[in-house]
């Protein structure tokens, strides 16, 4: 049977690139693994969090915030294991487990870190570093066959993969199973609406380069009104988009938000102007996002209700970890 596995920081509250990247997959594979008797895991990645400076008030808060959102977004805690990464140890012990079977040279090719330490890498936490290895005994602590995830975390999960080999090779076990990544096929990789040559990120310097979940309808319906475009109309394929990145990435989350292939949307707007195309796909995001706001506000109303939703899942997924984590304990001469 399918266990799917996937994560996300609470650092930054959701927005779209993360929604349409990995959330909306998260919730569509709820359906359809559960169909086949597969199971669904979810958590928030709080010691992720910790890998750059954030203060403790604003991390409890924005944990119970992200968790508020997947629920509102559509995972049902009765039929996914939700949770957060600091209530089940067992990630934090298996990390210590794998980090001696990761090699240096493994974790120096990793463009995530390049990119966040950026010239301080002296500076730069441990944590952030070590992050990859972190973000593999989250996975394979649950014997884990796919992760549905963005493209920018592809080489993370390549590097799973790589320890899980290494692991079961240096200590003659087949104890790990090898995780495979599931990226979006509608949303590999939402850009910024103001650069289409960054990813939309909550580091993104500019406001009005990414649509959040909790942005009101306005605030939603002007980020895209004042996207950045071009003045040319749109064209009758999507070949003819392969230089205008930023129109291309429009096409994109007009797709996605409508469960539409990016022709089938082409096919309605070609000979036509972003001046046509800017007030439609407001009104479609407004329409999506902003029930799932409006429930996520909601449901944060009772804060309590939230931590029992947590509490019950890691319960869950602490039953699941212990016996993985202790196979590798017993595989690695730890057990008496
Ligand atoms: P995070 O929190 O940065 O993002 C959560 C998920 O959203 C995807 N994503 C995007 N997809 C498309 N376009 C974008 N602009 C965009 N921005 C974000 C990410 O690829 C991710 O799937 N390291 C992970 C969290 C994590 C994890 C794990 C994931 C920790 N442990 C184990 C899977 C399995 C992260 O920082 O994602």
């Amino acid at each position: 049977a399918k266990r799917v596995v996937s994560g996300i920081k609470p650092t930054g509250n959701l927005h779209l690139g993360n929604y349409l990247g990995a959330v909306k997959q998260w919730t569509a594979m709820q359906d359809r693994v559960q169909a086949e008797g597969g199971e669904t895991m979810y958590f928030i990645a709080d010691l992720h969090g910790l890998t750059e400076w954030i203060a403790p008030a604003d991390l409890r808060q924005q944990t119970i915030e992200m968790t508020a959102t997947l629920v509102a977004a559509g995972i049902d805690p009765d039929r996914s294991i939700l949770f957060n990464q600091a209530r089940v140890p067992a990630h934090s012990e298996l990390s210590w487990l794998l980090n001696n079977v990761a090699r240096v040279g493994w974790l120096n090719r990793m463009t995530q870190f390049k990119d966040k330490a950026g010239k301080n890498r002296e500076g730069a936490s441990v944590g952030l570093y070590d992050y990859p290895v972190l973000m593999a005994a989250d996975v394979l602590l649950y014997n884990t066959t796919h992760v549905p995830v963005g493209e920018d975390q592809k080489q993370h999960l390549e590097l799973a993969r790589d320890i899980a080999t290494k692991f079961n090779t240096d200590y003659a076990t087949t104890l790990f199973t090898l995780p495979e990544p599931l990226i979006s096929a509608a949303a590999p990789r939402i850009m910024s609406l103001r650069d289409a040559s960054a990813k939309m990120s909550k580091s993104n310097p500019s406001e009005q380069s990414v649509v959040k979940l909790v942005d009101s309808d306005e605030v939603i319906a002007d980020k895209f009104r004042k996207a950045k475009t071009d003045p040319d109309l749109l064209p009758a394929t999507i070949e003819e988009l392969a230089d205008r990145p930023e129109a291309r990435n429009l096409l994109t989350i007009f797709a996605a938000l409508a469960d539409r292939t990016p022709a089938d949307v082409l096919g309605d707007y070609a000979g036509k102007g972003f001046g046509a195309f800017k007030p439609d796909l407001a009104d479609l995001a407004v329409a999506k996002l902003g029930p799932i706001r409006n429930e996520m506000v909601r449901l944060l109303d009772d804060r309590s209700a939230i931590d029992a939703i947590l509490n019950k899942g890691a319960e869950k997924a602490r039953d699941l970890a212990a016996p993985v984590l202790r196979g590798a304990q017993e595989a690695m001469g730890l057990v008496l």
